[in-house]
């Protein structure tokens, strides 16, 4: 995620040495490298001096880490950006210090700068430092500030939403193929409907149910498909797999923060 985000940040016209990235590992450094052309380090508190915004991107696991390493290195006027799902903006307030703190959770289509991110801020995190992190958010595509007590839900909705459609648009490709169409049709079908529907959502407003409507006639083919779906629980599955995904992030979370308390 901080790499598609550096990504974004130079197509959206920051300069390269606006930037300078941190890994943990040679390979993981020479691939971020390789990737953005920013200058990549394996120094996390010497990446961020100095920068007017620190982006967090670890997973919640190595969060207790990454903050022994930067404690005391990032100071007040800095805005520290964390995209740690789960990991509360206290927790981080806790160990840096007087840092205005931002949380936010972004969704892989940044990659293609169409990212649904929804951030929060913490107790130093005036409008100038919101204003910051969302300028960096944008680069990406659209932003969303919201209670932090929102956020697991975001994670569960928008965070890991791009996997409920790829596991959609994997089914559809099978069950294509199933149909007797070739592989290649299958997924150049599935693929630009999606697409295609995605933009019908965004753009018409219109709601989903009125979408679906649309194009369902009474006894008709959609009308056909949409009585199995529903017959076969599809509206319940959803709700407990987005269920599942956030009380995984508040678990995530919690472990990060018992981490961090214990050690
Ligand atoms: N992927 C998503 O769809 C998504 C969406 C929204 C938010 N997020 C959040 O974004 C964060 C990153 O996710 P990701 O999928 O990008 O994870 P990732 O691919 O594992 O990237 C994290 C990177 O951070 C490096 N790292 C770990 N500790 C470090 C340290 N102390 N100093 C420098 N680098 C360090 C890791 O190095 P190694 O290679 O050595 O492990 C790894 O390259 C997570 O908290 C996740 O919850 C992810």
């Amino acid at each position: 995620m901080g790499t598609i985000l550096c990504q974004g940040l130079l197509r959206a016209g920051w300069a390269p040495e606006d930037i300078v990235m941190a890994a943990r590992r040679e390979d993981g450094a020479r691939r971020a490298h390789e990737l953005t052309g920013v200058t990549t380090v394996l120094d996390p508190a010497g990446a961020a001096q100095e920068r007017q915004v620190v982006v967090i991107a670890v997973k919640p696991a190595d969060i207790h880490d990454l903050l022994g390493q930067i404690r005391g290195k990032v100071l007040p006027g800095q805005t520290v950006l964390s995209l740690a799902a789960g990991v509360p903006v206290a927790m981080l307030e806790g160990a840096l210090g007087n840092v205005a703190v931002v949380r936010a959770m972004p969704n892989t289509p940044a990659a293609v700068d169409q990212a649904m991110t929804a951030y929060c801020g913490g107790r130093l995190a005036d409008d100038a430092a919101l204003k910051l992190a969302a300028e960096v958010l944008a680069a990406v595509g659209e932003t969303m500030l919201l209670d932090e007590d929102l956020l697991d839900a975001v994670t569960a909705v928008s965070g890991t939403g791009p996997a409920y459609v790829y596991l959609l648009a994997e089914s559809l490709i099978e069950a294509a193929i199933r149909e007797g169409l070739p592989h290649h049709a299958a997924a150049k079908l599935v693929e630009q409907t999606l697409k295609g529907a995605g933009m019908l959502l965004a753009e018409e407003h219109r709601t989903p149910f009125e979408l679906r409507a649309q194009v369902t006639s009474p006894g008709g083919t959609t009308a056909a498909a949409m009585h199995v779906l529903m017959e076969g629980s599809f509206r319940a599955l959803i709700e407990d797999a987005v269920r599942a995904a956030a009380q995984r992030s508040r678990e995530l979370g919690s472990q990060a923060v018992a981490r961090e308390v214990q050690e």
